[in-house]
């Protein structure tokens, strides 16, 4: 298929890219690098740096490639940031998708996979999370994805979108040749903090011991990069028009802050120290996914220990230790 990649430069669009060309794709890449890295991207794709927003661009773009299907990984993703600056998480996670989804629609492009996110069930209110339960986003940054969700699931009924809404729960790790990874500026995700302060001889913060956890620290649910693109790639070839495809991208499994400390110690043989700090706002005691949905489209993890993820994550981090500046 001719698929255009948003975002392809950025961490998990740039796994993305990759494995959608092993799976025989054709690939073009739209990434303004507002975030991501032009050595990330495959050079077996097409390049366009350009705004998912300009609408004509994309829309000219879309027709010249002869593009069937968007997987639109582009947005901003701080949390925090989203707070302090809503504006800027409205634009580009809701308005810019909006200019998109116009560009399709005229370019007659009717397949997208989007990007979205555990965040958009705020609190959850039960544990594994699936699909439908409520949509209950507490920041800014969960909103705007959430509202994209539903801009998607409209086109779908207006105007016969065929769809597959993805909801990322905690990506991690990195290709294991160790030649693309996680190379956020600021980095405010677990594992790569953890390791960035091993290399460093850093303490690592732990924000947070009172939650309702066995060890009193959050629990998360943890996903391999490769596993989490390539279930886009099983989802892509099985959109339908005019049917439901809402996904949970996890592994069911939940590991607190200091069970990956721990891990982090093992998979690098190093003494990393943890400093205990308060509890950070909005953090939910545990975020962990039902994918028992993804699972039944024939989704398989082939990275599912958390030792593989880690390790993985050490190669990259060892053989680039300024990221893409390396
Ligand atoms: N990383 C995670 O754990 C996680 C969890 C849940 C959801 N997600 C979602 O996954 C997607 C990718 O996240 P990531 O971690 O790879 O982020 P990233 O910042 O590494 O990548 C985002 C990419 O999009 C590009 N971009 C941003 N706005 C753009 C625009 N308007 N036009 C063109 N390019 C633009 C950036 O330059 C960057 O290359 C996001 O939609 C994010 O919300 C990520």
């Amino acid at each position: 298929m001719n698929v255009l990649v948003t975002g392809g430069a950025g961490y998990i669009g740039s796994h993305a890219v990759r494995e959608l060309i092993r799976a025989g794709h054709t690939v073009t890449v739209l990434d303004n690098l507002s975030t991501g890295h032009r050595a990330a991207v495959d050079s077996r794709a097409h390049f366009v740096q350009g705004d998912t927003g300009d609408a004509v661009m994309v829309e000219r773009l879309l027709v010249d490639r002869r593009i069937e299907a968007v997987l639109h990984f582009a947005a901003f993703i701080e949390v925090g940031e989203s707070v302090q600056d809503p504006d800027k998480y409205y634009r580009n996670n809701f308005a810019s998708p909006l200019a998109l989804l116009g560009a399709m629609r005229a370019a007659d492009v009717r397949k997208i996979v989007f990007s979205s996110t555990a965040a958009v069930y705020g609190n959850p209110v039960r544990v594994p999370i699936q699909e439908d339960d409520v949509r209950a986003p507490i920041n800014p940054y969960g909103r705007s994805k959430m509202m994209t969700e539903m801009a998607i699931e409209d086109a779908s009924k207006a105007y016969g979108l065929g769809y597959a809404i993805l909801r990322y729960f905690n990506v991690a790790g990195a290709s294991p040749d160790g030649t693309i990874g996680e190379a956020h500026e600021p980095e405010s995700h677990l594992i790569p903090r953890i390791l960035m302060a091993a290399r460093e001889g850093r303490a690592v913060g732990i924000f947070g011991t009172d939650y309702a956890t066995p060890d009193g620290t959050c629990i998360r649910d943890y996903i391999h990069v490769v596993d989490l693109v390539n279930a886009h790639i099983l989802a892509l070839e099985k959109i339908e028009e005019g049917r439901d495809a809402v996904y949970n991208l996890g592994s069911e499994k939940g590991f607190s802050v200091r069970e990956v400390i721990d891990a982090c110690r093992a998979a690098t043989g190093l003494d990393i120290r943890a400093e205990e700090h308060p509890r950070r706002p909005g953090d939910p005691d545990r975020l962990i996914a039902s994918s028992s949905r993804v699972r039944a489209l024939g989704w398989e993890p082939q990275y599912p220990d958390m030792t593989t993820i880690i390790s993985h994550a050490w190669k990259w981090h060892q053989t680039h230790p300024r990221g893409y500046k390396s």
